[in-house]
């Protein structure tokens, strides 16, 4: 009796002892139970006693051995409870902590200028085009009456492309927008009305120049579009741009090989932290005949203007900003406040 009761005592202790090691309560439960385990001796000496003491001794035994059993179970179901809980601890969700999100992205200044620009040409039926970045010489520089070899062309220091064009030209990255109007015309029939925005390159660097930028090009081709139309046109422009009807437009004169006559658009507000200065906004002219003729088209017959704004330029003056290196920056500071 003494020794059964011990006996159930010492295996609960045992399992008790196995840990979180299912081998360990495995060989626990062999010392017992097992095939030479200390229960199974026990009944396998029943035999030797007489019919009576049998049944008592292994009415008692069983019992010890359903003791044993239960311990085993209740060992079994507590270690893999335990397991259970540090599997869930380590893999908790603090459902407390503030959600990760995604940040919500904005649009970049000189995008909304980009936008802006070809919401209020279209409202005024320009056609809005695009164009490859990597340009030939002949589309660059020389249909736009900027022969080889000309000094205009040092006006636009550019990169240049390891490999040549079908004429044997260095391919370069564009340093305008105005080969656009080059591929625009030669594939559509006057009236020409177009604008076309996008990236260019200069060999540039500083607080108002990048070694890329961006501008958007306009171009208006028919029987009869003169000077005139050019200055309706961008001063509508400027004052849907800046919202203001408070400006004024001025055409200073100017080269450029592409146009003549030439002028610089300057723009002055009537009000605000600039007024009354003169602040050049974009390049413009009436298409040389050169370059009419470069379109496929008779220069005797088709005449008109295009010009050519810097995007940042316009951004600049729209938000009051001072460096334009601010824009390449990527600093969300500076760029948060747009949007
Ligand atoms: N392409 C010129 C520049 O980048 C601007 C321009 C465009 C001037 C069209 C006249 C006509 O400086």
């Amino acid at each position: 009796m003494d020794s059964l009761e011990q006996l159930v005592a010492s295996a609960v202790q045992d399992f008790d002892a196995a840990k979180d090691d299912a081998a360990a309560l495995e060989n626990a439960k062999a010392k017992y139970l097992g095939k030479t385990g200390q229960i199974t001796e026990l009944m396998k000496g029943l035999g030797k006693l007489d019919p009576d003491a049998k049944k008592a001794q292994g009415a008692l035994i069983n019992a010890a051995k359903q003791q044993i059993e239960a311990a085993l179970t209740a060992r079994r179901d507590a270690l893999a409870e335990a397991q259970l809980q540090a599997r869930l601890n380590a893999e908790a969700i603090d459902v407390s902590l503030p959600g990760r999100g995604r940040a919500g992205g904005g649009i970049h200044p000189v995008m909304r200028t980009w936008e802006r620009v070809e919401e209020i040409f279209r409202s005024i039926g320009f056609d809005v085009a695009d164009g490859p970045e990597i340009e030939t010489d002949w589309t660059n520089f020389t249909a736009l009456n900027s022969p080889e070899n000309h000094p205009a062309r040092s006006m636009q220091d550019t990169f240049y492309i390891e490999g040549n064009d079908s004429q044997g030209k260095p391919l370069l990255l564009r340093t305008h927008t105005s080969p656009m109007q080059v591929r625009y015309a030669r594939s559509h029939t006057p009236p020409i009305k177009v604008i076309a925005p996008g990236r260019t390159y200069r060999v540039d660097s500083d607080a108002t120049h990048s070694p890329m930028f961006h501008q958007v090009e306009g171009l208006w081709i028919a029987e009869n579009i003169s000077f005139a139309d050019l200055k309706g046109v961008y001063l509508n422009f400027v004052k849907a741009f800046f919202e203001t009807d408070d400006l004024q437009v001025r055409f200073r004169p100017s080269y450029f090989p592409f146009t003549e006559p030439s002028a610089e658009i300057d723009i002055a507000f009537g009000s605000g932290p600039l007024k009354g200065r003169w602040l050049e906004v974009s390049g413009s002219g009436q298409v040389h005949p050169n370059v009419v003729r470069n379109f496929g088209l008779d220069p005797e017959k088709f005449i008109g203007f295009a010009f050519g704004s810097g995007l940042e330029r316009l951004t600049m003056l729209r938000y009051g900003i001072n460096d334009l290196r601010l824009f390449y920056e990527g600093d969300l500071r500076f760029l948060k406040q747009f949007n």
